[in-house]
């Protein structure tokens, strides 16, 4: 069996497929129904569009086969309106609420997250998953040891000076750092990677615009990741292997506060060149 399985009577030769495809490996011959080139087998992507382009339903792939490939449902479609207050209502949350966050709906964050696209559909985005609030405050700890080392120096301070103030405030009892997140979700990519900080970052923000779908809140955690570039004792105790030089750590959990407006941004500057 080749790569491309093909209903030759629900095919209309439209050459939809043939277009559409990335690595141009399918064919149409003169008779017939669409065929991968020869050796073209090695440079598929497995990206699927062959089988989502397909109007009439009449072509499945070995390793995307159409029974695993939903037809799109317009009635789900949703305007312009409701995607732009969707986008602006997503914030940062700092403040969670004391409640676990259950497993499966980690599982289902990270599920709609490997829909994002990667460079070369190359799929190589990884999870590590904290929910030990004990073990979350005690990383918090660590990168607050590493935001002393920082701090003494005046250039960074001048850089960026809330960072004594995250001390200040860890110093005073607060977790100015992990915000008492019950649960820390790493993306992250191995050496391989290409694209690795990338292809991970938009699986986060998928994640992220998922989350409030759930119930649950997001925060980027910068300043983890600040730390993790620098301490490998740091993005040890954070359970990234050394071998995974891209990741992202971000808080999860139930939030106390709800948004009520949706505030404005700086004007974008835009460069038509
Ligand atoms: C890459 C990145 C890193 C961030 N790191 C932190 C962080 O360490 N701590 C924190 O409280 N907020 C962090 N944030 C949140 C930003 O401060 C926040 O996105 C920004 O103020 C805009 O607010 P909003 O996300 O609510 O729209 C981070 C955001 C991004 C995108």
């Amino acid at each position: 069996m080749g790569l491309l399985i093909i209903d030759a009577e629900k095919c209309k030769r439209d050459g939809f497929c043939v277009r559409d495809c990335p690595t141009a490996i399918i064919r149409l011959p003169e008779k017939g129904v669409p065929e991968i080139i020869p050796g073209g087998e090695a440079t598929c992507l497995d990206c699927g569009h062959c089988v989502a382009v397909c109007p009439h339903d009449a072509l499945s792939h070995k390793r995307i086969p159409i029974e695993k490939s939903p037809p799109v449902r317009e009635e789900l479609r949703i305007s312009e309106a409701q995607v732009v207050q969707f986008l602006r209502m997503r914030r940062s949350v700092r403040h969670f609420l004391d409640r676990k966050v259950e497993r499966e709906k980690i599982r289902k964050l990270i599920e709609i997250a490997r829909y994002a696209p990667t460079g070369g559909n190359s799929q190589m985005v990884e999870w590590v998953v904290l929910d030990d609030k004990a073990r979350i405050r005690e990383i918090a700890g660590l990168t607050v040891n590493w935001l002393r080392e920082l701090i003494k120096n005046p250039q960074v301070v001048a850089a960026s000076p809330y960072l004594p103030v995250t001390v200040a405030s860890w110093d005073a009892g607060n977790d100015s750092v992990l915000r008492d997140a019950p649960a820390l979700v790493i993306a992250m990519a191995p050496r391989e990677a290409m694209n690795g900080l990338v292809d991970l970052t938009l699986a986060l923000s998928y994640l992220d615009l998922f989350a409030s779908a759930l119930d649950l809140g997001t925060c980027w955690a910068g300043l983890l990741q600040g730390t993790m570039i620098n301490s490998p004792a740091v993005k040890a105790a954070a359970g990234v292997p050394e071998s995974y030089p891209h990741h992202y750590p971000m808080m999860v959990g139930y939030p106390e506060f709800k948004f009520h407006r949706l505030p404005e941004r700086k004007e974008p500057k835009i460069m038509f060149a």
